[in-house]
């Protein structure tokens, strides 16, 4: 039986109360779960003290980005000691905002992975294709290598840390989700390529949709075979939603 795992990324929103609103509300329905669904908070680094002071233990937290450099003169930069110091057990790596806008390369990601690993923080490593790439035909083949480059430092104890998020460029923010049908492929193709690498971690790992997931849809994309969970934006910010999702796995 795999992890299920719902994950809240708050993004760059809200300020110090909504956080602590949040952290208090999220874990008050991570507290009412009956299943073992693993839930994860992502805040904005500044409100990360408050939260991790409001949230129950039943919930993890999680960084939205990380260094891959360690404490030094990295101006803005945080380090995954800094965050691990702060109770911190997953990151984000790899999303696509940071790649579009902040230029995370492959190799970029591959070493932030890496720092994660070495400082015993799981990576939440995020894979997709853009709408043009998908309508090119080539959603798999900029999948497998985002994966590939992703994975290629880590060894079987670093791989089995590891989360994978799928999230397709053209459904995150804009209300256009991926089909259960359409992230079931992709997500089976994602496990197929982790077990190339090691296929006993590749049962193992989870890997979640990101992507306009909402109370309406995640039932049907968590329904499918391969589909662990949901690494949340929008929706994770309004709690009543957040929880109708948590419940759908
Ligand atoms: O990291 C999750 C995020 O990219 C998805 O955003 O608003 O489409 O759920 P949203």
């Amino acid at each position: 039986m795999r992890r299920k795992i719902v994950a809240g990324n708050w993004k760059m929103n809200g300020n110090r109360q909504v956080a602590q609103d949040l952290a208090v509300g999220v874990s008050n329905i991570a507290d009412s779960l009956e299943s073992s669904v693993e839930v994860i908070v992502s805040p904005p680094y500044i409100f990360m003290a408050d939260v991790i002071s409001h949230i129950a233990s039943s919930v993890n937290v999680s960084s939205q980005d990380v260094s891959s450099n360690d404490n030094g003169a990295f101006t803005g930069e945080i380090s995954a000691d800094m965050l691990a110091e702060f109770g911190c057990t997953y990151s984000i790596v790899g999303h696509s905002e940071r790649r579009a806008m902040f230029g995370d390369t492959d190799d970029v990601v591959a070493a932030k992975v890496a720092k994660c690993i070495e400082k015993n923080i799981h990576p939440i490593v995020c894979v997709g294709e853009t709408l043009e790439e998908r309508e090119s035909g080539k959603t798999l083949e900029v999948v497998g290598d985002q994966l590939r480059r992703a994975l290629q430092n880590l060894d079987e104890a670093g791989l089995e840390k590891v989360i994978v998020a799928y999230e397709p460029v053209w459904a995150i923010g804009t209300g256009k989700t991926a089909t259960p049908e359409q992230a079931q492929e992709v997500h089976e193709f994602i496990r197929g390529e982790i077990a190339v690498i090691n296929e006993v971690v590749s049962l193992k790992t989870p890997i979640i949709y990101g992507g306009s997931v909402n109370a309406e849809n995640a039932k049907s994309l968590f329904a499918m075979a391969d589909i662990d969970g949901g690494l949340i934006g929008g929706a994770s910010l309004k709690l009543e939603e957040f929880e109708v999702i948590c419940k759908a796995i």
